[in-house]
């Protein structure tokens, strides 16, 4: 498997699997499955509420802790440096580990920085082998980035070819700060698989549409963590390093790109309402 190598070092691999909207029902089940096919990066978060889930499967698949990279990211209301740290111990006990590979902050909203503080100490602790941040457009990337003392090594934000992101990737380059995909296939939203320049290209290469759209990605340099629940679909999505994308069919994808996010935009202040209705309904129902 291909890696990335972040500024401190630190290696991840290229494909990871990614468990956003896998129910607690089948996470392990799926999360068994990709490890069996040879997924060795796991994508999940406290907000998805299938930490125990993804912690059991590690266990069960009987694979080495340090042959896994696993990622975790913190939401919005366990921000604050004292509540963060306690949120990342409480999502190591479920995940039954002892270190994490990466954790991000879920959202660029409410109290980050104390959140962020609480993600460099345990990194200076040795808890987390690298840190970073999700869905950080290149405002507040760069200013997090200007005012921490640990440069954040990853952003994970939405990317796929209607959605290129590239003036991000241009500022995180700048700064040395690892791109990763989340919705790599967009969810399929717009049509994507079904796109005809991308089926054309598909076509051409033997492969799926979805194959050539992680192709595309990885050529870019960047993380993707695909989610499916479907085995046939996971084997597929790893199938992707025995061909490679020429220059003109790169550029051919990239015309594709609508400049627009195909959920939200983290800048528009009603995203940011909708979040804050979240943490206090959340909050509500414990
Ligand atoms: N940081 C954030 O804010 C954030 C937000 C969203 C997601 N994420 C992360 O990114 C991961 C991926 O994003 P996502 O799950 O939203 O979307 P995605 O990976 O772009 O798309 C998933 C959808 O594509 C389908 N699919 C997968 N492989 C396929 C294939 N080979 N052919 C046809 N259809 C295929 C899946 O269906 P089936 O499952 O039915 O196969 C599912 O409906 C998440 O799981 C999560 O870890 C992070």
């Amino acid at each position: 498997m291909e890696q990335v190598t972040f500024y401190n070092g630190v290696k991840m691999p290229i494909v990871g699997y990614g468990v956003y909207q896998v129910s607690q029902e089948e996470c392990e089940r799926c999360v068994i499955d990709a490890l069996s096919l040879g997924y060795r990066s796991i994508d999940t978060a406290q907000s998805y509420f299938n930490e125990e889930q993804v912690g059991n499967a590690m266990v069960q698949s009987g694979i080495p802790r340090k042959e896994i990279f696993l990622t975790t990211k913190v939401w919005i209301e366990h921000y604050g440096y004292e509540a963060t740290k306690k949120s990342v111990l409480e999502s190591m006990r479920k995940l039954r580990t002892e270190y994490l590979d990466l954790v991000l902050l879920h959202q660029p909203f409410g109290d980050y920085y104390g959140a962020y503080r609480a993600l460099e100490d345990l990194y200076t602790e040795g808890k987390l082998r690298a840190i970073g941040v999700s869905n950080f457009y290149p405002d507040r990337l760069v200013d997090i980035a200007s005012f921490s003392r640990i440069k954040p090594m990853v952003n994970q934000v939405e990317t796929h070819p209607f959605h290129q992101q590239k003036n991000a990737k241009k500022w995180m380059d700048t700064y040395g700060i690892q791109m990763e995909a989340w919705a790599p296939f967009g969810e399929g939203r717009g049509g994507l698989f079904e796109d005809p320049v991308l089926t054309e290209i598909a076509q051409k290469y033997g492969k799926s549409t979805a194959q050539i759209i992680l192709r595309w990605h990885i050529q870019r340099g960047i993380v993707v963590i695909p989610k499916s629940a479907h085995k046939t679909r996971m084997a597929e999505n790893l199938n992707v390093f025995d061909f490679a994308l020429t220059q003109a069919d790169m550029e051919r994808i990239s015309a594709l790109d609508k400049e627009q996010s195909a959920f939200f935009s983290h800048s528009d202040p009603a995203t940011v309402e909708w979040f804050v209705r979240m943490v206090e309904e959340r909050k509500q129902k414990k």
